[in-house]
């Protein structure tokens, strides 16, 4: 590849050209074209592409090495530093594309648990999938999903979550991410200019939809789930909700807010969304509530995500359509891509069908129930005066503090004792109003780790205070 197309240097340029060549490598690296670890040219090679003396680039190169963009080993050249960040990825729906300090205990909410995902039976559905995929499944899929998966999940759904739909209004999606970006693209066809959100909510979710050019609206959520009177009189006719296990602070709806959300939704023939991301996890003793979908499968557009269940990397997702949304969502989806990848949704059509999903389902909540017992225990010893807030389910918890405790400086002093947590305000819309609290994600870290890591946020409250315990709220 000769170098002068990346790196451009002119005579003419006020700056020396060691200078420029400098510039221009730094620039290349910051955008993400050269990548940490590339190799670059010999020096004697790039005089030659650039038309300069060997020495103007030897300097440039020194002082690249000398300022740590980039490192030179005997034998292997010269090359981008192997520490160095590429450029910004785009910001995702839902991920925090910030780099993570690093720490010893990891306890932010998004955590999966590697260690859960039923590898053998995953492979032995996909074998079978793959040997039995017949020629036509190899071309593109129906945009909105093979049929085999979507009779296995309206099958799945009714039974395990009380949905009310059919094989024909289920769509298989890429992710809950991909659903919004679909939502947020029909909801102005259909008139509607707002969509509301619970506050708090995901902060991603909330930044997307203020970015489709949609309006979003947070509206409180209190020990009861969303304020449907405060809804109502947001003016918004679109809102997505979390019912189940309200993300983040783990309330679930109450019944009567349900019955009252729905009325909502049929006085101002609008819509809700339900987002069920852990709702094949509940962990409570106890019922759990059953999707709120099934109070009118005609105004609420259900979601569901193997992310929790499974893996997020997985991007396999699922909505039960409400029939008025099936034809405009369907004419989103055509706009995006040309539907999911099919071998996954064979696969996973043969582990619902086998029983396989329900089998690591009841491990997993084994597993997790495990976890979220040991951090209830956890919090009554090293974190006295706080509140774990609303029904255990789940990968995380909500966890209310005192009002006198200074939420940034505990989230910095976690980090001090290497416990990387978030302060539950930057789940807030009005983040200053908030009272302080931690989101806390239980899932991956071993168990013996996880009351460790309690136990720190509990040596770094009393750090806050002067060495006393967290006592009452
Ligand atoms: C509130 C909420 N909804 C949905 C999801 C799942 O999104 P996806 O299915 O795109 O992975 C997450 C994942 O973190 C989430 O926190």
């Amino acid at each position: 590849m000769p170098w002068n197309t990346l790196i451009d240097v002119s005579r003419e340029h006020v700056l020396p050209l060691t200078v420029q060549i400098q510039e221009n490598i730094k620039r290349e690296i910051s955008e993400g074209a050269l990548h940490p670890g590339t190799r670059l040219p010999s020096s004697r090679q790039l005089a030659e592409d650039l038309g300069v003396s060997r020495s103007v680039v030897v300097e440039a190169y020194g002082q690249l090495v000398a300022e740590g963009y980039l490192e030179a080993a005997q034998g292997s050249g010269t090359r981008v530093a192997a520490h160095l960040t590429t450029a910004p990825q785009t910001p995702t729906l839902l991920a925090d594309s910030r780099p993570a300090p690093v720490a010893r205990w990891d306890l932010r909410a998004h955590n999966a648990d590697p260690a859960a995902f039923p590898e053998r039976e995953w492979l032995a559905a996909y074998q079978r999938a793959v040997r039995r995929m017949e020629p036509r499944e190899l071309g593109y899929p129906p945009l909105s999903g093979l049929t085999a998966l979507r009779a296995e999940l309206a099958g799945y759904l009714g039974r395990a979550r009380g949905v009310h739909t059919t094989r024909e209004h289920i769509m298989v999606v890429a992710g809950f991410a991909q659903a919004l970006g679909m939502v947020c693209e029909v909801l102005p066809r259909l008139g509607i200019g707002t969509l509301a959100v619970e506050d708090p909510c995901h902060p991603q979710q909330r930044q997307f939809i203020g970015e489709s050019g949609l309006r979003c609206r947070p509206v409180p959520v209190d020990e009861d789930g969303i304020d449907v009177a405060a809804l109502a009189r947001s003016g918004a006719r679109a809102v997505l909700v979390t019912p189940t296990h309200q993300f983040p602070t783990g309330v679930v709806l109450s019944a009567e807010r349900r019955a009252a959300l729905v009325r909502w939704a049929q006085e101002v023939d609008g819509w809700i969304v339900e987002d069920d991301y852990d709702g094949d996890l509940w962990l409570a003793h106890g019922r759990r509530p059953t999707a709120l979908q099934r109070l009118d499968p005609s105004r609420v557009l259900y979601a569901g995500t193997a992310s929790k269940s499974l893996a997020p990397g997985m991007r396999l997702g699922w909505l039960a359509v409400p029939p008025r949304l099936r034809g405009p969502l369907e004419e989103a989806r055509a706009r995006r891509d040309l539907g999911c990848e099919a071998f996954t949704q064979l696969a996973f059509a043969e582990f619902l069908a086998t029983g396989l999903f329900d089998r690591h389902l009841r491990r997993r909540r084994a597993r997790l129930r495990a976890r979220a017992e040991i951090f209830q225990q956890a919090v009554r010893r090293h974190l006295p005066g706080a509140r774990i807030t609303g029904s255990m389910a789940g990968l995380h918890a909500g966890l209310q503090l005192p009002h006198r405790v200074d939420e940034p400086s505990l989230v910095a002093q976690a980090l001090r004792r290497s416990v990387l947590v978030r302060g539950g305000r930057t789940y807030h819309h009005r983040p200053w109003l908030a009272r302080p609290s931690l989101v806390v994600g239980y899932a991956s870290p071993a168990r013996s780790a996880l009351a460790e890591a309690v136990r720190e946020l509990g040596e770094a409250c009393a750090d806050l205070t002067g060495g006393h315990r967290l006592r009452t709220a």
